[in-house]
C-alpha cells in the first residue's frame, strides 16, 4: 500500500517546494508537527465550545455546537462529514467513495479502503499543516500516524478543530485563559513573525492573519490530481474565500470590528480584503496546478485536456483578480498579464500542446502570484476602492466570457458588495428579499448563462446599480 505522504505530493497542498517526487522523501516514520492532534471531542464541553446559544461577545463558544450539528443525516458543517463520506452509503457515507477508490487502486496499483488511504485522508481528515515545522510533511494524514494522535483523537471526526486551528497538544491548556492566543502572538512579534513563532512553539495556527487563513483553505480546496479525477472525483468547486467562509458555520465575520494589529483584516472592508487575499492565494495554487499537470507526476498524467481545465481555472481567477492586482502591485499585474497571454497562445482549445513550454510559463506565473498575498492583505483598500473594483469587474467583457470567469465574477462581486453594504447600509445585508439594487443585480447573474448577451446585460445592470 502506498502510504506516508504519497497523496500529499500533489493533491492537498500548494506551493512550488511541495512538488517533489516520492522517492525524494525521507523515510521518516513520523511526520514532523508541533504537537499532537487531539480531535474535536477535546473542545466539546459546555464550559468550552459547546454552548447552546452564542454568548454576547466573541468568541461565541458555539463552535462545536455548529460543527457537529446535523442537517438530516449529514452534518451541517461538512468538515465533520469528510471522513464519513469516504465509506459506503450503508455506513452513513457515499457510495461514490468506494467506487472511486476501486478505480484509483486500479490506476495506481494499490490496495485498500478510502478511509485508510493517505490519498483521501489528506483532505477528508486531519492532515499535517503545510506551515512552519509541518511544511516538511505537508498533508500527511494524522489518522495514519499514531504518534501524531492524542489519546482521544478519532479519524472518524473528519476535519476537526485542530485540523484547522493547529495541533492542540501544547496550546489546549494555556488557551483556556481569555485572550491568551492574541497576547502570545503579540509577545512573539505580532505582525513581524508572530504567526510563525506561535505555530512552531505552540502549534496554534494564527488564522486571523488573512494570508494564513487563505493558505489554510486552499490546501484542500483548490487543486486535485488527475488520477483522482479519472477515478471519478468531481473537480473541486470554484474557490472564493469569502463565500467559502460564509459556509463554515462558525467563521467569524470581522466586518463589524475595529481594525487592530491582532485582527489584520477587521473593519468594514473585511469581505473585500478576504476576497482579495483569497484570489492571490488561489492564483498561486491554480498556476501550480497547471505546472503539475503540464509536467506530469506521481499522480498526474501530463495530458492536454487536463492542462486546459487547469488553465481555465487559473484564468477564471486572473481575469477578475487582475483588477485588484493592478491597483496593488502594478508590475506584478503586467508580468502576469504577459504570462497569461503566452499560456493562452500555447494552449489552443483543441489539439496538441507543448507541455514543456506551458510548464515553464506557468511556473513563472506561479512565482509572481506567490509574491502577491501579503500585498493584497496589507495594501490600502478604502470604501471607494471597493466600488471602483466592482465597476471595473462589471464593465470588463472578460468577466462573463467563460464559465470559470463567470463563477469568479459572481462570487467576487458578491463579496465586494458585502463590503460596500457594511460601509453604506448594513441592514441591507440581511433584507429578505434583498432590497439593495446591486445585490439584486448580482443574484440575477447566478441565473444567466456565461458567454451570452444576457450575461453582458446582467453585468451592465450591476454597474448601473452602483451609480
Ligand atoms: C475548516 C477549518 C476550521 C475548522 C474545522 C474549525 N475552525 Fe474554527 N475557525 C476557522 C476560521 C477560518 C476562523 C476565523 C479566523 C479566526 O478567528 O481565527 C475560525 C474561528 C474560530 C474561533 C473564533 C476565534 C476568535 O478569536 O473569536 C473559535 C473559538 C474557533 N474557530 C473554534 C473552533 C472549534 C472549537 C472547532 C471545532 C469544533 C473549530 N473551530 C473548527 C476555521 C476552522
Ligand atoms: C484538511 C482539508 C480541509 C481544510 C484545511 C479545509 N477544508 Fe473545507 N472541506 C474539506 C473537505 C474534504 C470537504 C468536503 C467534505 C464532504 O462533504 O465530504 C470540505 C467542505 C467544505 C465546504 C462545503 C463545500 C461543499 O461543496 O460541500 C466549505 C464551504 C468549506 N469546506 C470551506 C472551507 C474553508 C473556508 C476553509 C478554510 C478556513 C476550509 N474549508 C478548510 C476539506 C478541508
Ligand atoms: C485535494 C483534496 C481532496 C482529496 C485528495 C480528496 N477529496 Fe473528496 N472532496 C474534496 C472537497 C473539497 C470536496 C467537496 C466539494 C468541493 O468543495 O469541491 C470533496 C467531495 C467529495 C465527494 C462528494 C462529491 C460531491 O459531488 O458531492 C466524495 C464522494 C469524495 N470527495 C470522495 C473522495 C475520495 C474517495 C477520495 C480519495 C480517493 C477523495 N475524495 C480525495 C477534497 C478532496
Amino acid at each position: 500500500m502506498v502510504f506516508a505522504g504519497a497523496g500529499a505530493l500533489v493533491a492537498s497542498t500548494g506551493g512550488p517546494r511541495r512538488v517533489v517526487c516520492a522517492q525524494e522523501r525521507p523515510a521518516a516514520a513520523v511526520p514532523a508537527a508541533p504537537g499532537k492532534y487531539l480531535g474535536a471531542q477535546t473542545c466539546d464541553s459546555a464550559a468550552c465550545h459547546s454552548k447552546p446559544e452564542p454568548r454576547e461577545k466573541a468568541p461565541y463558544l458555539t463552535e462545536y455546537t455548529s460543527w457537529s450539528a446535523m442537517e438530516g443525516d449529514v452534518p451541517y458543517d461538512r468538515h465533520s462529514y469528510a471522513w464519513r463520506r469516504l465509506r459506503g452509503a450503508d455506513k452513513g457515507g457515499d457510495d461514490r467513495s468506494p467506487e472511486m477508490m476501486t478505480k484509483l487502486n486500479a490506476l495506481e496499483g494499490t490496495k485498500g479502503l478510502a478511509e485508510q488511504s493517505q490519498r483521501c485522508l489528506s483532505c477528508h481528515g486531519v492532515s499535517v499543516h503545510d506551515y512552519g515545522v509541518g511544511a516538511k510533511n505537508p498533508g500527511a494524514a494524522v489518522g495514519l500516524h499514531k504518534a501524531l494522535q492524542g489519546a482521544r483523537f478519532r479519524p472518524e471526526e473528519g476535519v476537526t478543530c485542530d485540523g484547522c486551528h493547529g495541533p492542540a497538544e501544547k496550546w489546549i491548556k494555556p488557551h483556556e485563559k481569555e485572550d491568551w492566543t492574541i497576547a502570545e502572538w503579540k509577545k512573539l512579534g505580532g505582525p513581524q513573525g508572530g504567526s510563525q513563532k506561535l505555530y512552531d512553539q505552540h502549534g496554534i495556527y494564527y488564522s486571523k492573519d488573512l494570508v494564513l487563513w487563505a493558505d489554510q483553505c486552499v490546501r484542500c480546496h483548490l487543486k486535485i490530481d488527475t488520477n483522482m479525477l479519472e477515478a471519478g472525483h468531481p473537480d473541486l468547486v470554484p474557490f472564493e474565500l469569502f463565500s467559502h467562509n460564509q459556509q463554515v458555520p462558525h467563521w467569524r465575520d470581522y466586518s463589524f470590528e475595529a481594525p487592530a494589529p491582532e485582527l489584520p483584516g477587521a473593519g468594514p472592508q473585511h469581505a473585500a480584503r478576504v476576497w482579495r487575499v483569497g484570489q492571490a492565494v488561489a492564483l498561486r495554487e491554480a498556476f501550480d496546478q497547471v505546472v503539475v499537470r503540464a509536467r506530469g507526476g506521481a499522480h498526474d498524467k501530463a495530458d492536454p485536456d487536463h492542462v486546459r481545465a487547469a488553465l481555465a481555472r487559473a484564468t477564471g481567477h486572473w481575469v477578475i483578480a487582475r483588477h485588484a492586482v493592478e491597483r496593488v502591485a502594478a508590475d506584478a499585474a503586467k508580468a502576469l498579464a504577459g504570462h497569461v497571454e503566452a499560456l493562452r497562445a500555447a494552449v489552443p482549445a483543441e489539439g496538441a500542446v507543448d507541455l514543456g513550454a506551458v510548464a515553464k510559463t506557468a511556473e513563472a506565473a506561479r512565482g509572481v502570484a506567490a509574491g502577491l498575498a501579503r500585498a493584497m492583505a496589507d495594501g490600502p483598500l478604502a470604501a471607494a476602492d471597493v466600488v471602483a473594483l466592482m465597476k471595473a469587474i462589471a464593465r470588463d467583457p472578460a468577466s462573463g466570457a467563460t464559465p470559470e470567469a463567470a463563477d469568479q465574477t459572481r462570487m467576487g462581486l458578491y463579496a465586494l458588495n458585502y463590503a460596500r453594504l457594511v460601509a453604506k447600509d448594513p441592514d441591507a445585508l440581511s433584507a429578505d428579499p434583498p432590497t439593495d439594487k446591486g445585490l439584486v443585480a448580482i443574484y440575477a447573474l447566478y441565473e444567466l448563462e456565461p458567454g451570452t448577451p444576457a450575461f453582458s446585460q446582467g453585468l451592465e445592470a450591476v454597474a448601473r446599480a452602483l451609480e
